[in-house]
């Protein structure tokens, strides 16, 4: 299947589009709110990344995100950037449309709930009324641009005749993107599949328009849920950097990346990222917004490429692919670091003297200055590099 896209033109069926929604998404989690210098510099490593889609902020909350998003717009030029709008807000799509006037291509995501739980105490609306505040909002969004995407909030858990309904009367009204996000993070891979198949099979249009995964992670389900989105036909994933976002978060760019790139094999999709600038887009979220990823996180925390046990250490210097599925390189690292503790063998200890320049030590040295390593790493966790130096200089002197 290939689709004619208005921002994008012709895209191959095994093009996945990466919307990237740290600065709106991202942002909204507590404590990761950043100003506008900051999101400037965010949206210019987006960039470089290769995100297809900035979502830049929503224009109507505040001046702040207003402003935000008109100068993400006025400066950023190759991805689209994109601005948040309800479907059924008073001033929201003007403000989305003002704020992304300066783009090279600028898009309005329009969004309203349509699950039964939302609508009736969320919204406290009839499913007749938001089926018409989707037509209104779609058709206001086309007058600003022709790339309008539109989001089933709580989609998940909407019923699947009305979500047909739904999706039917955005695509009529000129939506040319359609995203079903699990908002509350509740769906499994299969409930996620299901739904996307369902949609492709039985709404009118459904081949004319790209299909979005915005999944988010309360059961920690966001990558799989959203990899099972693209297997069923989604073509557009909406993630974050280090997987911020709402509560538990988001979908990790970095992860569903790397699983697409490693496993072609049975995920036969390109995207246009420049995984080497992974770390360096992680590394520079962090710093912004002073929340550090976890030691053990995929593909960007501190012990992502770290071996530590004797057995793997050992592996990796006969062969990096024994424990490596991807190469530290790929994705920014420099190489990977063989962390000594408890659990490190002769070989790997060898190997780090050696990168720390002492060069070939005879068996004897070697045996001493490793049992005297063996007896530190058991009262220390980690044995760091100046803990070496002292030692072997200690092991030195005693010959
Ligand atoms: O999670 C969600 O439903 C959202 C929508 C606004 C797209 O973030
Ligand atoms: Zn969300």
């Amino acid at each position: 299947m290939t689709i004619d896209h208005p921002s994008f033109g012709r895209i191959d069926n095994d093009r996945v589009i990466i919307f990237d929604t740290t600065l709106r998404d991202g942002e909204q989690s507590p404590g990761f709110s950043m100003n506008l210098a900051e999101k400037l510099r965010m949206a210019e490593a987006l960039a470089e990344l290769g995100v297809d889609v900035i979502e830049a902020g929503f224009p109507v909350a505040s001046k702040g995100d207003f402003d935000s998003v008109h100068q993400i717009a006025s400066h950023i030029r190759a991805p689209v950037i994109c601005a948040l709008a309800r479907s059924g807000g008073r001033n929201d799509i003007a403000s989305a449309g003002e704020a992304i006037r300066p783009a090279a291509r600028g898009r309005i995501h329009n969004f309203i709930s349509t699950s039964p739980l939302h609508m009736k105490y969320k919204l406290r609306m009839e499913p007749e009324t938001v089926l018409e505040l989707i037509t209104a909002g779609n058709q206001a969004a086309r007058q600003f641009t022709d790339d309008v995407e539109w989001s089933a909030e709580d989609g998940s858990r909407t019923d699947p005749d009305f979500l047909c309904r739904c999706v039917e009367a955005a695509i009529k009204a000129g939506a040319t993107t359609i995203n079903i996000p699990d908002t509350v993070g509740y769906a499994t891979p299969e409930d996620m599949a299901r739904i996307f198949a369902d949609l492709l099979a039985r709404v009118p249009g459904a081949d004319t328009v790209i299909f979005s995964a915005h999944n988010h992670n309360d059961l920690g389900l966001g990558v799989a849920n959203t990899i099972a989105s693209l297997s069923a036909g989604a073509r557009q994933i909406e993630c974050t950097i280090n997987g911020i976002g709402e509560r538990a978060g988001n979908a990790a760019l970095e992860e569903i990346v790397m699983a697409l790139r490693t496993r072609q094999d049975v995920l036969p999709y390109s995207t246009g990222i420049k995984t080497q600038n992974l770390l360096r887009t992680s590394r520079m979220l962090a710093t912004i917004t002073g929340f550090d990823v976890q030691p053990n996180k995929a593909i960007v925390g501190r012990n992502a490429f770290a071996h530590e046990s004797g057995i793997h250490q050992d592996g990796v210097l006969k062969n990096a692919a024994t424990y490596e599925i991807m190469t530290p390189e790929s994705v920014g690292w420099t190489r990977s670091s063989l962390v000594l503790g408890k659990h490190s063998g002769r070989a790997a200890f060898r190997d780090k003297l050696k990168a720390m320049g002492y060069g070939e030590m005879d068996e004897a040295h070697l045996n001493d200055a490793f049992a005297r390593f063996k007896d530190l790493a058991d009262r220390k966790k980690v044995v760091y590099d100046e803990d070496l130096v002292a030692l072997v200089d200690d092991e030195a002197r005693d010959h």
